[in-house]
């Protein structure tokens, strides 16, 4: 079965074709960061617009480099929460008029869900019950996946996502948007991590995460020892290593605990977040003293993209489940909800 996906619910819109759940045959993108770069985050109106202006062209480019006819599409999956409400709009509309067009089903895909999709189509040897760490600009969330569609929520962020926060520290240290890549990049190119900026573990049989804290930490110390431009420029490798430094031991310390306490020895991690050097190493080393396998995507299907909704759509669709046209975008979304919108 041949699928058209739709991703639209941030600053990212991707369309794919997807065969099977086996073959991604195209995943093309178009980020929004120049439109959003100088405002330091995402405007969610400008984020809409956007998505408007270039989706159609998108799915058209899709199409082509997937060498598949209309004809052969037999569903459009669309990621229908959770996300910007408005930009969540313009891809569930798109994909109504498309699928109601060609006359084939249509379905709503919960974006988290595509997030963990992505390190099980690349890695078939993951069994289950598993434990998935789906970190991102927007969520910060440990699942106990018992099988796919049955997810228990372990904990989540109380505050910022890890991603949010590692974005507003690097606008802080005065880094561009998204800051999360920017400060991989400056904490691989031999920065030490001697700032020790606070972990928040939130007591010992706590599965949440707080990111708020290390931020006032990384502005208070700015305020009290970076007096210039070139001082910041200065110790921005050293800021930047032990900021994310600080983000990385507590994704790691809890991923690693929810595993061991859930009894599995496996670590599933998806979103934007697992695209970083210093997780994947991380992880891999503190995995292997706990005898715990860790799966992270390949960096492409890491941050936001078609592929991973297109993976889920391929899924629900060969079991007979598609949506209504009254399907709605959910802006709130989480994961261990029935799926609404079947
Ligand atoms: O999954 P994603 O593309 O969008 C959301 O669903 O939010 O994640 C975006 C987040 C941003 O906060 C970005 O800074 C972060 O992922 N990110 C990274 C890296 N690549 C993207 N953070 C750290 N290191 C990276 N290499
Ligand atoms: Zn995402």
């Amino acid at each position: 079965m041949t699928i058209l996906a739709i991703e639209t619910s941030c600053d990212e819109t991707s369309v794919a074709i997807v065969r099977d759940g086996k073959d991604i045959l195209s995943n093309v993108l178009l980020s929004q960061e120049r439109v959003h770069g100088r405002f330091g985050g995402v405007v969610p109106e400008l984020a809409s617009r956007q998505h408007l202006e270039v989706l159609d062209d998108l799915v058209i480019k899709a199409v082509k480099k997937a060498s598949v006819g209309w004809k052969e599409i037999r569903g459009i999956a669309v990621t229908y929460g959770p996300g910007l409400i408005g930009a969540l709009l313009v891809g569930v509309s798109y994909a109504k008029a498309l699928a109601y067009a060609l006359d084939i089903p249509l379905l709503g895909v919960n974006h988290l869900e595509g997030h963990l999709f992505a390190p099980l189509f690349e890695y078939p040897e993951i069994k289950f019950p598993t434990v998935a760490l789906i970190v991102s600009g927007g969520h910060t969330h440990l699942f106990l996946v018992k099988k796919v569609g049955i997810y228990k929520l372990l904990g989540k962020t109380r505050d910022d996502a890890a991603g949010e926060a590692l974005d507003k520290g690097a606008r802080m240290m005065g880094l561009g948007f998204p800051g999360g890549p920017i400060l991989d990049q400056l904490s691989s190119q031999g920065g030490t991590p001697k700032i020790d900026f606070p972990r928040a573990y939130l007591g010992p049989d706590s599965l949440d995460f707080s990111f708020s804290g290390v931020k006032t930490a990384l502005r208070d110390y700015l305020g009290k020892n970076v007096y210039s431009k070139e001082e910041l420029e200065n110790q921005l490798p050293d800021l930047a290593s032990s900021f994310l430094q600080a983000v990385v031991d507590v994704l790691v310390e809890k991923g690693l605990q929810a595993a061991k306490r859930s009894g599995v020895s496996q670590i599933v991690v998806g979103g934007g977040v697992s695209a970083n050097s210093l997780l994947r190493k991380q992880m891999f080393q503190k995995g292997s003293e706990e005898r715990i396998d860790p799966f992270f995507p390949s960096p492409f299907l890491s941050t936001d993209n078609a592929g991973m909704v297109g993976l889920v759509g391929c899924y629900l669709f060969q079991k007979g489940i598609y949506s209504s046209f009254d399907l709605n975008p959910k802006a709130n979304l989480s994961l261990s909800e029935e799926n609404l919108a079947f």
